[in-house]
């Protein structure tokens, strides 16, 4: 089984993104053969500062690393260290229909905040199936925002394959119910877009501050809850503590008598203990860049050779070679 997935680097990995992707991802790289890369291309379709996507890559390496992606068992690598998927993302452009691409929730909920769209940005599920593609991947881990890019990608194999022959395997999404959707600090989908997120990793008072702001209603500490399974806090609680703890705060909560405040602190304290030991590991790598370049490396070098295969597979089916 091929596992596949990746993530742009387009600022500091939060919480959402560590549930919905990266942990079960993680978890996948013992169940069969795991690629993982840093979206750096993808990344072009909204960010704009050169140095900062440099930054920004390193920084997405070191936090998947910190977090326990295993460089002895999956392949770990940058988007642009393999350009044949710029290559076969032109084949696939071709037999995309204008129709399924106008489609994307993803596309027309970025032009709805206002954001003048460039090509790359329309085309970037394209691109995307270019990348589950040429790894002849099966199974893609993602939060369910990219459940839709995912069937667009089995849609454009498989027009593909109706022109040209069986050429690509149709991958399958994988979404984890329970951390589908990440809420924010503000109940929205918690998204780097939306300024309501807590990272991963970052300076404690700022996250302190961040724990302390996520959004409550105005009833008293003695009121009971009943619905005390919707609160943002208890929410993340769930994600980060052990479940015993988050079900007595739970309780405490729904009985009426903790305050909104405590609650928090609670949060704050299991959160801080839940990425206690990814970042030590993140300090140590942030030390040896020499390293995380090296790993990069090697992981494009695996990628590229398959990517080859594939690619030379499709260019055949086509009459391209
Ligand atoms: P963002 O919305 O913050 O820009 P990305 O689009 O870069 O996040 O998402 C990277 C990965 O993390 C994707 O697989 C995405 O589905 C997942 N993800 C992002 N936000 C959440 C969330 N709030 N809950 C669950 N998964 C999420
Ligand atoms: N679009 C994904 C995101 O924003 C990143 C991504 C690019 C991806 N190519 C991929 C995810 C291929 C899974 C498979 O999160």
């Amino acid at each position: 089984m091929r596992i596949l997935s990746g993530i742009q680097p387009s600022g500091a990995l939060h919480v959402g993104n560590y549930f919905g992707m990266m942990k079960p991802a993680i978890e996948l790289q013992e169940k069969g053969d795991a690629f993982y890369f840093i979206a750096n291309y993808h990344s072009m379709t909204s960010l704009f500062d050169a140095a900062e996507r440099r930054k920004n890559t390193l920084d997405v390496a070191l936090d998947f690393l910190a977090c326990g992606l295993d460089p002895a068992k999956s392949v770990f690598f940058r988007q642009s260290d393999v350009p044949e998927v710029t290559e076969l993302s032109w084949l696939l452009t071709t037999v995309t229909p204008m129709g399924l691409l106008e489609r994307a929730h993803s596309y027309k909920d970025k032009i709805a905040k206002g954001i003048s769209p460039n090509h790359g940005l329309f085309a970037y599920p394209v691109l995307m199936a270019a990348d589950i593609l040429i790894y002849d991947s099966n199974v893609v881990p993602v939060g369910r925002d990219q459940k839709q890019h995912v069937e667009m990608t089995r849609d454009i194999a498989a027009k593909f394959n109706e022109a040209y022959g069986e050429t690509f395997v149709i991958p399958e999404p994988l979404i984890r119910d329970e951390v589908a959707v990440v809420s924010g600090t503000d109940g929205q989908k918690m998204s780097k877009s939306y300024g309501n997120t807590i990272e991963i990793f970052g300076d404690e008072k700022v996250l302190r501050k961040k724990v302390m702001s996520i959004l409550m209603d105005s009833r008293t500490p003695q009121e009971p809850k009943p619905d005390a399974e919707k609160n943002l806090a208890i929410e993340l609680l769930k994600l980060v503590a052990p479940p015993a703890v988050a079900k007595d705060l739970e309780d405490r909560l729904r009985a009426g008598g903790l305050g909104y405040g405590d609650l928090k602190k609670a949060l704050f304290e299991q959160y801080w203990a839940c990425f206690a030991e990814a970042r030590r590991k993140r300090a140590e790598l942030a030390a040896n860049p020499g390293y995380v370049r090296q790993v990069l490396r090697e992981g494009a070098s695996r990628a590229r050779t398959l990517a080859q295969k594939v690619l030379k597979r499709a260019k055949l089916a086509c009459g391209l070679e």
